[in-house]
């Protein structure tokens, strides 16, 4: 068999040994346009999981490699006067350098050619291999070349970097945050070998530019970095090594394989490097190639069977260091952090690690964490100090004891729009199993604004009389506060409930006449709803004062004002649902002109002490729907009409919409308005369990952490969690009733 592999790099050498291990009698050559000892960059790190694959791949090549590491465990960052530091991680890396010289030897033992200095201009030289090994890197030509196959995708990055190398030895991987007159710049450094670190700079454009970085030769650009960076770098200078102000850029591929050619490495996709994983993404393409080669009986069908083992972890990884990088990308937006929670947001940012990752690595880190944030939120005196999601929080003259909410869940059960015994038991047991706050379910403010004939309302006394006997059980038997989502169904209207046919139209005889922005039905077999005219708007305005005059009545302690999910609010916020041409449609002020007159009455008639949340789609999740620069002057109009929180969710708008489900996978735009625009959040969607709370709120993403369906499944999640976490505050104190309940969760000892 021959065998030709393009690019000298961590992937084209580590596939060769491998393939040279595998078949033996392979004729391989390597073709690599730089001389052995002379490649860009400093340092590469490696994790623990990586290096299992490479011993069981090649002893050999993982004993040397591991005989060059350096390794540490601790993270420095220097932000705002402070250096914090977080231990337990257990990194190891060399330098690129020494890498591929351990990889070079490796396949000159084996006798694979290598052929340094030659430029691969095309693949016409290889016409007679068996099979082509693509590992040329992110600017591979070989990808370019059979694009039309390859469908490669590459996008840059909107921040600036340069791969610097330094003789001051960084004890710990170091982030250093530094601000200064031209904007705020980062690094990201690493020691790799006794006497030398890897030192990355990188800052957004604009800063960039303001910095004339982009006016600048490389050493003079080298300069201001020193200048920059001279309380960390101790005297040392910098040090370039093929070095360049770039952007990076993220590059996938829908195909990897062609014909005999496959694709390896960063010629087929790359993860930003700021999770460092590139070298291992790379070197685990070679041992999965290696492995299909050797099971499947022909090239074709071992080239499909890579593709299908590499994708998916592909996918994720490139999936973690695109929020990572953004992070960086999007720093400024947590430069008024304490340093505290600047390292947490730091650490999390990419979701792979949570707070109880960082306890169980430190404890004494995040003991420290925590007695910052119980100080921040008023509760220095806590001794020790609770975990984050156990401090209050206040908003008005409301105060909660913790920052779990009940997400509003509609039941559903409701007679004719009065709540009952089902609602009671419902609410009433979330609020005994520890939530700060229960927001009761969507309420409808009229008949009409109903969605199915299940739905709870607030347009009758009736309803009031009902609602307050479940208010003072709460209020009575818990801790806990509890408000109502004020809702008006919209186009969405006059439904079946959830078990009967979600959004699915009621047959004549039970439907009802539908109000909209404009006249577009959900979907095709939905009813077409009328579009409001202004004596429709002022209409829904009185029936939310009346249902916001009832709730006060009835004693709910913050009102949720509904302008998510598209119903009537959210649909005249959504362009696609608002294709109005007089003053409330069109631009996003004009859009929000409707939500923001009934936000205005409803806050007008609200007692002042009492708080208002309002619930937003963030996104559409479908093309065309509300842009990123749309939902900030959403937020910023929400924060000047004293809305409290906001409450931030998504999608729900069209039928068509496509949202990218995750763990935490609405937290980003909590974050973003949290930070952004300044003021208090809720997060809400696939917050799992308590770390995922403490995670959220340590980091700064959001104030408060809504669940739903965490809570459908165990009401008792909060005192659970505070048990699980061995914190026995009032935060999460069981009711007298159930005070033995925790000597029956706990394990006997031995
Ligand atoms: C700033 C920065 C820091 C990084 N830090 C880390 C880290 O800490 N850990 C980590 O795992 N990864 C890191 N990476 C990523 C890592 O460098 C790459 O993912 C990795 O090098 C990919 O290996 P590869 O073999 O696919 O490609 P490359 O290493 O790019 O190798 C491709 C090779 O092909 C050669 N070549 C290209 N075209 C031709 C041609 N036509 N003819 C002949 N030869 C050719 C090139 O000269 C090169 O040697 C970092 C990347 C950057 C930019
Ligand atoms: C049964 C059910 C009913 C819901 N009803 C409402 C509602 O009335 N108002 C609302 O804003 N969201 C409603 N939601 C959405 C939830 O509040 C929450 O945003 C969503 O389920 C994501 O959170 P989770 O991943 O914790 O479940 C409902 C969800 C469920 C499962």
């Amino acid at each position: 068999m021959k065998i030709a592999v393009i690019g000298g790099g961590p992937g084209g050498l580590f596939v060769s040994v491998l393939l040279k291990r595998a078949f033996p009698d392979a004729a391989i050559t390597v073709v690599e346009r730089n001389r052995p000892d002379d490649t860009f960059g400093w340092g590469v790190v490696f994790s623990k999981e990586t290096l299992g694959n490479i011993e069981a791949a090649d002893p050999e090549c993982f004993a040397r490699i591991t005989e060059a590491f350096a390794y540490w465990n601790d993270i420095d960052t220097h932000f705002a006067g402070r250096v914090i530091r977080s231990g337990g991680h257990g990194f190891c890396g060399l330098a690129r350098r020494r890498l591929l010289q351990i990889l070079q030897e490796r396949c000159t033992e084996l006798g694979v050619n290598l052929r340094f200095e030659t430029e691969c201009e095309s693949l016409d030289e290889f016409a007679d291999a068996d099979l082509i090994v693509a590992a040329d890197g992110i600017n591979s030509k070989v990808r370019e070349a059979h694009k039309d196959v390859f469908k490669p995708t590459v996008e840059p990055g909107t921040a600036k970097f340069i791969w610097l190398g330094t003789h001051r030895r960084f004890e710990a991987f170091t982030f250093i945050i530094r601000g200064n007159d031209d904007g705020l710049f980062q690094v990201h450094a690493y020691p790799f070998d006794d006497k030398t670190s890897t030192f990355i700079v990188e800052t957004d454009e604009a800063s960039w530019r303001r910095a004339g970085l982009d006016k600048m030769s490389v050493d003079e650009g080298v300069a201001y970095c020193e200048r920059l960076f001279a309380p960390e770098l101790d005297g040392q200078p910098l040090m370039t090594n093929k070095s360049a102000w770039i952007s990076f850029r993220t590059v996938k591929c829908e195909a990897w394989s062609h014909d005999r050619i496959v694709l390896i490495g960063d010629a087929a996709h790359t993860a930003h490097f700021s999770i460092g994983s590139g070298t291992k993404l790379a070197m685990e393409d070679a041992i999965s190639l290696v492995d299909a080669l050797g099971r499947e009986e022909t090239i074709p069908a071992a080239l499909s069977a890579y593709y299908d083992a590499r994708w998916l972890d592909a996918a994720k990884l490139q999936r973690a260091a695109g929020v990572s990088q953004r992070w960086f990308e999007e720093i400024g937006r947590y430069r008024n952090f304490d340093p505290e929670q600047m390292v947490v947001s730091m650490m999390t940012r990419s979701k792979q690690v949570t707070y109880d990752n960082l306890r169980m690595r430190d404890p004494e880190y995040v003991a420290g964490l925590d007695r910052w944030f119980a100080a921040q939120a008023g509760v220095a005196e806590i001794e020790p100090p609770p975990p984050p999601m156990f401090t209050p929080f206040k908003l008005r003259g409301m105060e909660l004891r913790n920052r779990v909410v009940l997400s509003p869940m509609c039941m559903y059960s409701a007679e004719e729009g009065t709540v009952g015994d089902w609602h009671l038991v419902h609410l009433g047991s979330r609020a005994l199993g520890g939530a700060g706050l229960l927001i009761a379910e969507m309420t409808a403010v009229s008949a009409e604004g109903r969605i199915t004939l299940g739905c709870a309302g607030l347009y009758t006394s009736e309803h009031g009389v009902a609602w307050r006997r479940i208010v003072d059980f709460v209020h009575r038997e818990s801790a806990a506060k509890i408000g109502v989502q004020l809702g008006h169904a919209g186009r969405k209207g006059s439904a079946k409930r959830l078990w009967e046919g979600m959004n699915d139209p009621l047959p004549e005889g039970q439907a009802w006449q539908l109000l909209a922005p404009s006249a577009m039905p959900w979907s095709q077999g939905s009813p077409t709803p009328k579009a409001m005219d202004r004596a429709d708007m002022d209409r829904v305005i009185g029936e939310y004062v009346r249902a916001t005059e009832i709730a006060c009545i009835a004693g709910f302690d913050l009102i949720e004002v509904h302008m998510a999910h598209g119903y009537l609010l959210a649909e005249f916020i959504s362009p696609l649902t608002n294709h109005r041409q007089d003053e409330y449609g069109g631009s996003i002020e004009d859009r929000m002109r409707f939500p923001l007159e009934v936000l205005n009455a409803v806050r007008a008639s609200w007692p002042e002490e009492r708080p208002i949340s309002v619930r937003i789609s963030a996104t559409d999740w479908a093309r065309g729907g509300l842009t990123e620069a749309e939902l900030i002057k959403v937020a910023r109009l929400l924060k000047a009409a004293e809305v409290d929180i906001i409450d931030v969710s998504t999608g729900g708008t069209v039928p068509e919409g496509e949202p990218l489900y995750g763990r935490m996978f609405q937290v980003p735009f909590s974050d973003r308005i949290r930070n952004e625009i300044g003021m208090p959040t809720m997060a809400v969607g696939n917050i799992q369990d308590w770390d995922h709370v403490n995670t959220v709120i340590a980091s700064g993403r959001a104030d408060l952490c809504a669940l739903a369906r965490p809570h459908l499944a165990d009401p008792y999640l909060t005192l659970r969690a505070g048990f699980e976490q061995d914190y026995e505050g009032p935060a999460a104190a069981w009711p007298l009733q159930y005070g033995p309940a925790t000597s029956s969760m706990r394990k006997p000892k031995g």
